[in-house]
């Protein structure tokens, strides 16, 4: 209950201060003593003690769904669509929060949905996990940083995904937007974002036409896909906005 981190989340939320927490860590300790092993594992000697069952978070949640769900024998598709696309500033604090809610919905939400689903995937005769990275994974956009870096992350763990799985039935596909016209960062008018019927209509029908691809891209997210190997990295970088 001490140290910068405090202080610093102070600008992003102001009621845990450090008096205030010593008030509720005492009510909770209620005597106990703050070393107890299960009062503060961090502090406690936990030789000795049996097996654990740790609750790390929504992931068991999850899961449970995840068991639920695979009851339903027609389930052979999983499709981790989910996703939040924010503007950053890093030399802004409040956008540490930004930065960590996009790694938790954008990554760490894909790598939840696999290690659920894909245990029941490979157990059906054919089925599919089809991730959804960006353009921008290839080329980050300056203004959304963390952002970018998630769907490069989400292009790898694909990339390492279906190598892994080579020898199941499941297929893992990435699909590959450009901007496309939804609300994920307000550009349903923005003419430059392509209008959402027609990056449906072209990339369902590289679905149909390529059953084998591994990653699905219409011709509009090929500048940026193919912008190292193109050699026009830096000059696609730089023309994308950091603010
Ligand atoms: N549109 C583009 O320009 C573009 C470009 C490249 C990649 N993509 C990717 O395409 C995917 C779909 O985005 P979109 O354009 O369709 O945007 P969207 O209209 O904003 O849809 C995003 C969806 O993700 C859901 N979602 C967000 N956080 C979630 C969470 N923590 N748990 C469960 N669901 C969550 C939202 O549910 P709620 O509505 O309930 O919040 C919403 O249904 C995203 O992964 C996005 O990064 C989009």
């Amino acid at each position: 209950m001490s140290g910068s981190s405090l202080v610093d989340k102070a600008q992003v939320d102001p009621a845990p201060t450090s008096s205030a927490l010593s008030v509720r860590a005492r009510g909770h300790l209620a005597g106990t003593d703050p070393a107890a092993p299960y009062a503060s594992p961090a502090l406690a000697d936990l030789r000795g003690l049996p097996p654990l069952l740790i609750q790390a978070g929504s992931a068991e949640i999850l899961l449970d769904d995840a068991v639920r769900l695979a009851a339903h024998p027609g389930l052979d598709v999983v499709v981790n669509a989910a996703g939040i696309m924010l503007p950053e500033d890093v030399l802004d604090g409040r956008s540490l929060k930004v930065a960590e809610d996009t790694i938790a919905a954008n990554l760490l939400g894909t790598i939840r949905m696999v290690y659920a689903f894909a245990p029941h995937l490979a157990t059906r005769e054919q089925a599919a996990i089809l991730t959804v990275s960006s353009g921008l994974a290839f080329v980050p956009l300056p203004l959304t940083p963390t952002y970018s870096a998630t769907k490069a992350a989400v292009h790898s763990f694909g990339e390492a995904l279906r190598v892994q799985l080579a020898g199941t039935s499941v297929q893992v596909i990435e699909l590959v937007p450009p901007a496309v016209r939804t609300t994920l960062m307000n550009q349903e008018n923005v003419e430059a974002a392509m209008p959402l019927d027609d990056f449906l209509t072209e990339a369902m029908s590289l679905l149909w036409t390529r059953p084998d691809a591994h990653e699905i891209l219409v011709e509009k997210v090929q500048p940026l896909r193919y912008a190292v190997s193109d050699g026009t990295y830096d000059r696609v970088l730089s023309l994308l906005p950091a603010r």
